[in-house]
């Protein structure tokens, strides 16, 4: 259940700043929205504790992207992560989590490291402790040639203590079998199913944000704001404030936006500030195009593209005496 607190009306504005200042206006709840040009360490420093109810990122990879500006060693790059990690845990309330999104480091030779298992021992190492390892399956993305292409991603979901919030019913899903009843018992003939839908399960099915989502930008690799909808209405409330140390185009502070949270982060690059300005601004006019959470996952029939070719079938029998997939 979405749970109204006893907080004065949000404010509807956001600031982006080179300045950490205003990150105690939004303390203050006198602006809904803030995001720190610079680096995330220095907005780390100024956030006072325990202030923070849901720390929601996806780091970079250190894979080479084109907001990478010189790939780091594993050592480096763990030191620091280490040190965000850590500023990030003395930001976040007793009763809050964080979020830590994460794929696959790619060693030059081809190798995979998959920057959770080297991350979760940073977050033990604080006292946090894990509650979902969500995998978030997609369908598309690089065709790889000498291992099988890769269609997930996860979310690591720690908790500072026992005591966090956990919002089950708002985002309950459908269920399969909805009309299923009690075939035995003293409840025989009744409906069986939680009529609010199922426990979403760990995990997720939607698509990644490529250049046909209705949400892409100009970065790289921008997170859905189903991602963030569902974390933020699980395990946050109506006011409370949500952070995001490496933004990107603010897709964390968009999404905190639409469900009457307020929210923070840094971010680096330039560019990628001056898209959030444009996204936040939306988030509050209610135009930001988003992907309505929950809606399926779009499965092609009848068009001519999703039809198998005649060369393929030919191909296909050549190849593997027609024992191919249909
Ligand atoms: C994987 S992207 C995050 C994308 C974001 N989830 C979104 O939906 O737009 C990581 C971002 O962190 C930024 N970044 C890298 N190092 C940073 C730092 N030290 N402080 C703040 N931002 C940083 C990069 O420029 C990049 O935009």
């Amino acid at each position: 259940m979405v749970v109204e607190r006893n907080r004065p009306p949000l404010h509807s504005s956001y600031v982006v700043s080179a300045d950490t200042e205003p990150i105690h206006k939004l303390i203050g709840r006198e602006i809904r929205a803030f995001l720190y040009e610079g680096d995330c360490l220095k907005l780390l420093a100024v956030i006072p504790p325990e202030s923070m109810k849901l720390i929601i990122t996806s780091p970079p990879y250190n894979i080479g992207k084109e907001y990478e500006t010189e790939q780091q060693s594993l050592k480096e790059y763990l030191e620091f992560q280490a040190e965000v990690i850590a500023g990030c845990v003395r930001a976040l309330d007793p009763t809050g989590s964080i979020c830590w999104q994460v794929g696959n480091h790619v060693v030059n030779d081809g190798e995979v490291l998959p920057l959770d298992i080297v991350l979760h021992p940073l977050f033990k190492k604080l006292g946090l402790k894990m509650r979902n390892r969500i995998v978030w399956h997609f369908e598309h993305g690089l065709h790889c040639q000498r291992r099988l292409s890769g269609r997930y991603e996860v979310l690591m979901w720690f908790t500072k203590s026992d005591e966090y919030t956990f919002n089950l019913d708002p985002v309950r899903g459908p269920q399969k079998y909805p009309g299923k009843r009690h075939f035995k018992g003293p409840k025989t003939g009744e409906l069986s199913g939680n009529p609010l839908g199922k426990n979403p399960s760990d995990v997720w099915i939607f698509p990644n944000v490529k250049n046909n989502h209705i949400e892409k930008t100009a970065h790289p690799c921008q997170f859905p704001v189903e991602l963030v909808d569902r974390m933020l209405l699980a395990t946050t409330d109506v006011g409370d404030a949500i952070l995001d140390p490496f933004a990107g185009v603010s897709t964390t502070l968009a999404a905190a936006l639409l469900r009457d949270r307020v929210a923070c982060g840094a971010e680096i690059k330039a560019d990628y500030v001056e898209i959030s300005k444009g996204r936040m601004a939306q988030a509050i006019a209610g135009t930001l195009p988003v992907r309505p959470t929950g809606t399926p996952v779009y499965q092609p029939t009848t068009e001519r593209i999703a039809q198998i070719p005649a060369q393929f079938l030919q191909a296909r029998f050549e190849a593997i005496g027609g024992s191919a997939p249909g």
